[in-house]
């Protein structure tokens, strides 16, 4: 199917319904945006033709300007929704909202078509029981920057049909994502659950004075994420052994149950510990500082993405 005819609905354009703009629109797919906050949807082209110009720069979008002429602002829900094939919604992280919202959804879109939420952390089975169309509602839950990170959790409710997933997997990955399934709900979803265990570990080590929180984010930028921006933890185990995965679990096994009997709890994530955390972190807080690093993340990020699309990094 050409592109040029194919259309997608961004509904709610903040942070994340603009990325991912940004991404149908690189694809050659029609955008239409909406969203209920009138300042926020006037100025979304605007901002996402710039984040496509960003992209462009370091070869990561071919035509940045022509991509920017496939969004249109739509004047409503309904309009928005109009011939849409596939539907993302980026509203507010509130489970009331996302019941309203997919309702309506549910109600306007035409009938073939996928309605996606990019919820972190809301099971679509709480927000799409009660809907006549409730087998075409998944969750596709990006990373920030999507427009930078690709990957995407897509997890159904119970009742999300086999086909809905699978031409969601699909339709991910037309675009240039790297879409992953989640069998079956759980909190989390994946990628929060593991960087929960890393975090909470971290909250530990720095809070009760075992390393400095700086040292702390050495350990994973200059030490574990080298590895990790191409190997999985599996893949990275079975280098770590000369027989592989199962020679590996016989070696270190041991030590790591020792471990997980002794994890990180909830209280560390409580006074006193993460008072004294917050403690160790010797910057403070600004919307300048903010500012500036989410920019250099964003440009280091890009150098990233552009470095694993060279023909030498398969992965
Ligand atoms: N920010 C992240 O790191 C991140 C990462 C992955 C997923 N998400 C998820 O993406 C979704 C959006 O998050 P965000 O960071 O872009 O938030 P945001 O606050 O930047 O954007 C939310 C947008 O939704 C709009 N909105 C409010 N009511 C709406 C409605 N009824 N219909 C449509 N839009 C409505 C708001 O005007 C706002 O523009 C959330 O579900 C969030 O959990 C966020």
């Amino acid at each position: 199917m050409k592109n040029e005819n194919r259309q997608v609905a961004i509904v709610g354009v903040g942070l994340i319904g603009r990325a991912w703009a940004a991404i149908f629109a690189r694809a050659g797919w029609n955008v239409r945006l909406t969203d209920p906050h009138a300042p926020t949807l006037a100025a979304a082209p605007g901002l996402i033709r710039d984040e496509l110009r960003a992209l462009a720069r370091h070869g990561l979008a071919d035509d940045p300007d022509g991509a920017a002429a496939r969004l249109t602002v739509a004047a409503s829900l309904k309009e928005a929704v109009e011939g849409a094939e596939f539907v993302q919604e980026n509203g507010p992280e509130l489970v009331e909202q996302k019941k309203t919202i997919f309702a309506e959804l549910d109600r306007l879109a035409p009938p073939g078509a996928v309605l996606a939420s990019s919820t972190s952390a809301i099971t679509a089975s709480r927000f799409t029981e009660a809907l006549p169309g409730r087998a075409r509602c998944l969750v596709g839950h990006p990373v920030n920057p999507p427009h930078l990170v690709p990957l995407v959790e897509l997890c159904g409710a119970p009742w999300t049909s086999p086909e809905t997933i699978e031409r969601t997997r699909q339709i991910y990955r037309e675009i240039g994502q790297v879409p992953v399934t989640v069998k079956r709900e759980i909190n989390g979803f994946v990628l929060n659950r593991l960087q929960g265990a890393l975090l909470a570990e971290a909250f530990r080590l720095v809070g009760e004075g075992y390393i400095s929180a700086e040292d702390l984010d050495h350990t994973v930028k200059d030490g574990l994420g080298l590895r990790w921006s191409f190997l999985g933890p599996f893949e990275t185990i079975e280098l770590n052994a000369p027989g592989g995965i199962p020679d590996y679990c016989a070696r270190y096994t041991g030590f790591y149950k020792e471990l997980a009997a002794t994890a990180a709890g909830p209280e560390v994530y409580q006074s006193p510990n993460v008072d004294r955390v917050i403690a160790a972190w010797p910057h403070q807080p600004s919307p300048e500082r903010i500012a500036t690093l989410t920019q250099r993340r964003n440009e280091r990020l890009a150098a990233l993405a552009a470095h694993k699309k060279t023909k030498n990094n398969p992965s």
